[in-house]
């Protein structure tokens, strides 16, 4: 199979076609941050922290580069002022809803996020996805799904799942970066587990 050439934070890398850019940096040990990535999922490309920078024929733009497919001789900068300036600036927001996540306190020292930059609203979801896609990819359950839109969504298991699917599995509680997972199947088990009757 041909092979792509391309350039990583000035290593020269070959990729195989169909690679994305967090494929070819991973290859030769370059690592980038990601949040809603996971290899056994469909690429999803929302949380935006993998972010890098291409240089395509002179023209430099900022990718998510777990999306983003490797092309003849781009030039890929996994850190750089701007990128580490977005990295911080999607950590302060995230940890604006999930406060408390070890995973994005640990990113937010790297990158010098402040956690009290935004104001607290505190989702603890940050809606990366892992879970719902995990579960309905993987799993083939569709035990957990997202409900409402925008601001409002949240992820929320679908108790007549749940309750047959999730007790003996839990797969996805480690996926999560925050604790809103945990905090939703405790809700859910508690809402829905029947209670014997006294
Ligand atoms: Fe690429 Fe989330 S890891 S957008």
């Amino acid at each position: 199979m041909s092979k792509i050439l391309l350039e990583i934070d000035g290593k020269e890398v070959k990729a195989k076609p169909g690679m994305t850019i967090l494929d070819a940096a991973k290859s030769v040990g370059i690592s980038i941050p990601t949040l809603c990535h996971h290899e056994a999922l469909e690429p999803f490309g929302s949380c935006r922290l993998c972010t890098v920078e291409v240089d395509v024929r002179g023209w430099t733009s900022l990718v998510a580069s777990c999306v983003y497919p490797v092309a003849e001789n781009i030039v890929v900068r996994t850190r750089s002022a701007k990128v580490d300036r977005i990295r911080k600036m999607i950590l302060e927001l995230y940890l604006a809803h999930a406060p408390d996540s070890f995973e994005l306190q640990d990113l937010a020292q790297e990158y010098g996020a402040n956690r009290d930059r935004f104001e607290k609203e505190a989702s603890f979801c940050i809606h990366c996805g892992l879970c719902v896609r995990y579960c309905a990819e993987v799993k083939q359950k569709n035990a957990v799904g997202f409900v409402d839109r925008g601001a409002r969504k949240e992820i929320c298991f679908i108790p007549e799942i749940a309750a047959k699917e999730c007790w003996d599995c839990k797969e996805c509680f480690p996926l999560c970066p925050t604790e809103a997972l945990q905090a939703a199947y405790v809700l859910s088990q508690a809402l829905f587990t029947p209670r014997p009757v006294s």
